[in-house]
């Protein structure tokens, strides 16, 4: 059976984006897992924090974790606060070869204002060096991928090949 590819990351580093694609060219079927979460419980992430709180949202993360864990053949993109929990990590990481998809403070900036309000844990005025403490932070969590890639200023078919490469390269070593 095939293993999942998951891309983990900070948010705006295009772990959506870049799925879709990357699992078009592979013939995968691509799950976002936020997007499954709303459909679970009938609620948008904006929406479940701002009713039910940040817990109620790491809980129904870790049961899709878990849930996502005993699959195959996906490419999954993860909410970029999943690794905060090892029982995520070690679910999703025997299930398949994780990923962290990395960008400078800047350009993620960019990314998130673009979507404005659909990240509950991101401040109004949010500036580069707020982004940048929370990259600090969490640098322990996203350390634990099997590979990193930088997307900044990087096209996306670039990207798209070099998650490629890596996964053939892995899926050799495995064999081999
Ligand atoms: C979060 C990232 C979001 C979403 C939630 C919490 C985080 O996903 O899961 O708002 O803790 O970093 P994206 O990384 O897709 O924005």
């Amino acid at each position: 059976m095939g293993k999942n590819i998951i891309l983990i990351g900070f948010m705006g580093t295009g772990k959506s984006t870049i799925g879709i694609k990357l699992a078009e060219r592979l013939k995968m079927q691509f799950v976002d897992m936020d997007r499954e979460i709303e459909k679970l419980t009938g609620m948008s992430i904006p929406m479940l924090f701002k009713k039910h709180g940040e817990i109620r949202f790491r809980s129904e993360e870790q049961l899709m974790s878990q849930k996502l864990g005993q699959r195959s053949n996906l490419v999954i993109a993860t909410g970029g606060g999943v690794v905060l929990n090892s029982e995520n990590v070690e679910a999703l990481r025997n299930s398949g070869i994780l990923i962290c998809l990395d960008a400078d403070p800047g350009v993620i900036l960019a990314r998130v204002n673009r979507k404005k309000g659909s990240r509950p844990l991101l401040k109004k005025n949010l500036g580069a060096e707020d982004i940048e403490k929370m990259l600090n932070d969490r640098e322990d969590y996203y350390a634990l991928a099997d590979y990193r890639i930088d997307t900044s200023g990087k096209e996306m078919d670039k990207i798209v090949q070099e998650i490629i490469q890596l996964v053939k390269k892995t899926n050799n070593r495995r064999v081999g």
